[in-house]
């Protein structure tokens, strides 16, 4: 039934037709471990979708928006079936398919890049099921809801921690490691940095060595070609921004090898615990806590407002826009606060439930922690 039913779908045939033949309750495979929480035979709960599109390159997706999704859409009476396509966009493809076929009413996707993006959420309207774009805008895409950060700020976080870190360092070298250059939001991060940095490189005050984009934010990726641009500029360097805590990570573990850990301040992103400890290690300057529950909050009430076909309720929920460039269209849109977390403010992070104490107040970092009050 299976291959038959791909089969009719790779053929185009209406999946309408082919859903009602086959019944909604079939694993697909697509849908991995959701496939026994289906529309028909769901503990209660409208369907609805998640697909998260890697885990390698950040903490966040597995630790943060996983649980917090769940969470948050059970509470709004949905009943989530959460994948992850692990970076794999044909994986992405598939579990799509799934869900669709498993009759999702909603399809929340943050996709490996806008394109797969795109084609999953073209899919999914093209049968009538409404997609929210998350965390991540498709470019060029058909989702008619975005829930994500003012990525724009995140990026100026990251630029005034780093010019704030080497002020008073007159010439100061920087290098700029940053996210994949087909995630839109690592576009906004620079353009938030640059709003901050670029007037500063301009006047002299900090000296660019090399701004790099890392492809699929692969963090080991980020640890090499940071090298490399460190040994060409014989091994000088004062200040690096890593667009998140991953590729921090990375630049760090270079910065060790060659002694400079603690004195060039390193930026990051997404408050992991890892970059905590990195932070309270004194190896990371800064990193932005991006508050993931708020996120997975409205995501859901928006999923809950277009499962019951309220598009005005919906309209009410995401009351600011996202410019597509490439679809050229603004997009109704949810854009939460991002915050800078500096060593003073890492209790913060630990205060809101994000990261236990124990999984950074570890060995010598005790001491720093009773210090600041983090227990
Ligand atoms: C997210 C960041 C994350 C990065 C890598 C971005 O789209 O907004 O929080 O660190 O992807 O996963």
């Amino acid at each position: 039934m299976r291959s038959t039913r791909l089969a009719l779908l790779a053929a185009g045939v209406g999946l309408t037709l082919v859903l009602s033949a086959c019944g909604a309750n079939e694993d697909t495979g697509g849908g991995g471990g959701g496939g026994e929480d289906t529309a028909d035979q769901s503990s209660g709960g409208i369907p609805v979708g998640v697909i998260l599109p890697e885990t390698a390159t950040s903490a966040r997706w597995e630790g943060f928006d996983e649980p917090m999704l769940e969470a948050a859409l059970k509470a709004e009476g949905l009943d989530p079936d959460i994948q992850n396509a692990q970076g794999d966009v044909q994986k992405f493809s598939t579990l799509a398919d799934g869900m669709i076929n498993d009759g999702v009413k909603v399809l929340i996707i943050a996709a490996i890049n806008s394109e797969i993006g795109g084609t999953v959420a073209q899919k999914a309207n093209d049968q009538g099921i409404p997609t929210i774009d998350y965390d991540r805008l498709n470019l060029g895409g058909s989702s008619e809801y975005y829930v994500s950060f003012d990525n724009v700020k995140v990026g100026e976080l990251q630029g005034q921690g780093l010019a704030d870190a080497l002020e008073g360092k007159q010439g100061a070298q920087v290098i700029e490691i940053e996210g994949a250059p087909t995630d839109n939001n690592a576009t906004l991060f620079y353009e938030g940095q640059q709003k901050v940095l670029k007037p500063l490189y301009d006047a002299g005050t900090l000296k660019l060595v090399r701004s790099q984009p890392i492809d699929n934010w692969d963090n080991q990726k980020g640890g090499t070609t940071f090298e490399q641009i460190l040994t060409s500029n014989s091994g000088k360097v004062d200040g690096v921004v890593a667009a998140n805590d991953g590729l921090a990570g990375a630049v760090i573990t270079v910065l060790k090898k060659n002694g400079l850990n603690g004195k060039v301040p390193v930026t990051g992103q997404d408050a992991t615990a890892d970059g905590l400890k990195a932070i309270l290690a004194g190896d990371q300057y800064m990193t932005v806590f991006k508050p993931i529950k708020g996120e997975a909050e409205a995501t859901a009430k928006l999923a809950a407002a277009l499962a019951d076909g309220d598009t005005a309720a919906a309209d009410k929920i995401a009351t600011d826009t996202s410019e597509d460039p490439e679809g050229d269209r603004d997009v109704k849109s949810v854009l939460l606060d991002p915050f800078l977390i500096t060593k003073d403010e890492v209790k913060r992070v630990i205060d809101e439930g994000y990261v236990k104490a124990d999984e950074v107040c570890t060995g010598d970092l005790a001491a720093a922690c009773t210090e600041l009050g983090i227990s």
